[in-house]
């Protein structure tokens, strides 16, 4: 019995489960929303589609209610606002360091054993915020950013060479914000270094829309995407459920790799069964560190900002 549950069935929440629900591993998918009737109307029109997309994973929502999420193997949490235009993902702490913590609460009530992906912003904290309310080993509690913002990475590329993304592998560290870290010396397409096929300021250029890749979408959307971020944290869900180890940049605590320590940042991990089975600590230029430390002094200040706020 393989056992999934999202919380919060807006709809990054409901991508997830849609993805996952098509995907076809699974015996059940819970959805829980604090709206009442919202996680049992989209499970409901989920389940709906399962004769037309194949799929007979049970899909099933719960108007708050964690009993039922009984039993997950692993948890999805993308409760919390999103942010709407001129907001940074930053300004969304003070609301959703309260729900993200309260959630935990409940979910590691109902499954100690889970794995739990946090998919909340702003996502470095929100991560710090549900790995110290789980009292579960880092390697268990981590949130899910690097997957999304590789995948508009290599959606950019892809663009750029006209060629299939699936043939690009990129690799990008730090936090879920504008100093996150892409890393264009360990991008590749179909094995040839990508800074041999774009020019360096080309190639800068995608790297700065990457980084404001999720305002871009706020932007035109007047909210936060869903449809990337929902697919990459079903991706992250199968490579733990079905132990596939792949490696992802996820965003994981720290301790003492890059000389950081205590820091919840995007680094790349292979995820299998246990969850995070190992941080590989890839070598990095004097310049990819400056900007990996400058990104964690800013995830540090938001930590700060949570540590103040003193929830209990
Ligand atoms: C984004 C949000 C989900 O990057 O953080 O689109």
């Amino acid at each position: 019995m393989k056992k999934v549950t999202v919380v919060g069935a807006g709809s990054v929440g409901a991508t997830c489960a849609d993805v996952l629900a098509k995907k076809n591993f699974l015996n059940e998918v819970v959805l829980v929303d604090i709206k009442e009737g919202f996680a049992e109307g989209k499970a409901l029109d989920i389940w709906e589609s399962s004769a037309v997309n194949y799929f007979d994973t049970r899909v099933k929502g719960y108007t708050n209610d964690y009993s039922k999420t009984e039993g997950s193997d692993v948890v999805v949490i993308t409760s919390g606002l999103p942010r709407k235009p001129g907001m940074s993902r930053d300004d969304l702490i003070s609301t959703n360091a309260k729900i993200v913590k309260s959630v935990t609460d409940n979910v590691i009530a109902a499954s100690p054993d889970a794995i739990i992906i946090i998919v909340s912003n702003p996502l470095d904290v929100m991560t710090y915020a549900a790995h110290m309310a789980s009292g579960k080993s880092a390697h268990q509690v981590f949130g899910m950013a690097g997957v999304l913002d590789t995948a508009r990475y290599r959606a950019f590329i892809a663009d750029e060479l006209n060629i299939s993304p699936m043939d690009i592998q990129a690799l990008l560290m730090g936090g879920h914000g504008d100093t996150m870290v892409p890393l264009p010396r360990y991008t590749t397409v179909a094995g040839i270094p990508v800074t041999e096929l774009i020019a360096k300021e080309r190639l800068d250029e995608i790297v700065v829309r990457t980084q404001k890749g999720g305002g871009e979408i706020v932007n035109l959307l007047g909210t936060s995407a869903w449809y990337a971020p929902g697919a990459s944290a079903a991706q992250m869900v199968e490579s733990i459920i079905q132990d596939q180890n792949h490696i992802f940049p996820c965003c994981v605590r720290l301790n003492g790799e890059w000389g950081l320590k205590d820091v919840y940042l995007g680094a790349p991990v292979k995820l299998g069964r246990n969850g995070i089975e190992q941080i590989i600590e890839i070598d990095l230029n004097k310049e990819e560190k400056e900007l990996l430390y400058t990104s964690a002094h800013h995830v540090k200040d938001v930590m700060d900002v949570y540590d103040k706020m003193k929830l209990d």
